[in-house]
């Protein structure tokens, strides 16, 4: 406590880079040494959440023993051990969180109770018809088995000559492939798939490659839209 910090002080018994400081309200700096009956304190690790905008052709990982590049390979000169939350496939675009957070809001963002809703921009094959948005605003059974939840569905534009459609899909879940599991099973295979917004959040101000620290308001946003979630899907 505050106290309890305030007489260890008064009685002499911490020091600052070696030096015994009785004073009251000294301020010290991040790379200050603090020392406390002898004994160096640790500094409280600082979380950081960072918002990234993945390029294709990125692992979502720390690191590939294939030597591809990973997504952790843009943040140079990070001394946090930050790692990406979820994945996005290698050719896969678009918003992917990192933080050094080894808890809460990670496990929280990642466990399947806890999802928040994620928008795809899609590139497909042929025209997508009214019926393949029903089927995926119901659920499709995919390849693995397993059936896609509800979901928002609706075509942005189709092209006749072309004979591709963009489609924005929006899910909460987060199985591997799912988007194009999905629009597989409705026969429209993905040509090209970017991750345009994660909850609240978006690519707004970024280009592929950049990313942005998240502030204290959009971390504290998203764990209460996880814990909101969680009761009602
Ligand atoms: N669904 C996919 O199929 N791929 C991704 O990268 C993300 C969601």
């Amino acid at each position: 406590s505050r106290r309890a910090s305030e007489k260890l002080i008064l009685e002499g018994r911490v020091k600052v880079n070696g030096v015994v400081v009785k004073e009251l309200g000294t301020k010290v700096k991040g790379d200050d040494a603090i020392e406390v009956n002898g004994t160096l304190i640790e500094r409280e690790r600082n979380k950081v959440y960072y918002l990234f905008y993945k390029p294709r052709g990125v692992i979502s990982a720390v690191k590939d023993d294939k030597g591809r590049r990973v997504v952790t390979d843009y943040f140079e000169g990070e001394k946090n051990r930050i790692y990406p939350i979820g994945r996005l496939d290698y050719d896969t675009s678009g918003i992917l969180l990192l933080t050094n957070d080894d808890g809460e809001l990670a496990n929280l963002l990642m466990h399947p109770r806890y999802k928040v809703d994620k928008t795809y921009v899609a590139k497909v094959e042929g025209l997508v018809q009214s019926d393949d948005l029903k089927r995926l605003r119901k659920g499709v059974k995919m390849k693995d088995g397993h059936y896609s939840a509800r979901a928002k569905a609706k075509v942005i534009s189709s092209d006749r000559a072309k004979n591709h459609s963009i489609v924005s899909l929006t899910i909460h879940e987060g199985r591997n492939h799912q988007v194009k599991n999905m629009f597989e099973a409705i026969g429209h295979p993905v040509m090209k798939l970017k991750r345009e917004t994660y909850d609240f959040l978006t690519l707004k101000g970024l280009t592929s490659g950049q990313y942005r620290e998240l502030s204290n308001e959009e971390v504290k946003t998203l764990y209460e839209n996880a814990r909101k979630n969680s009761k009602l899907k």
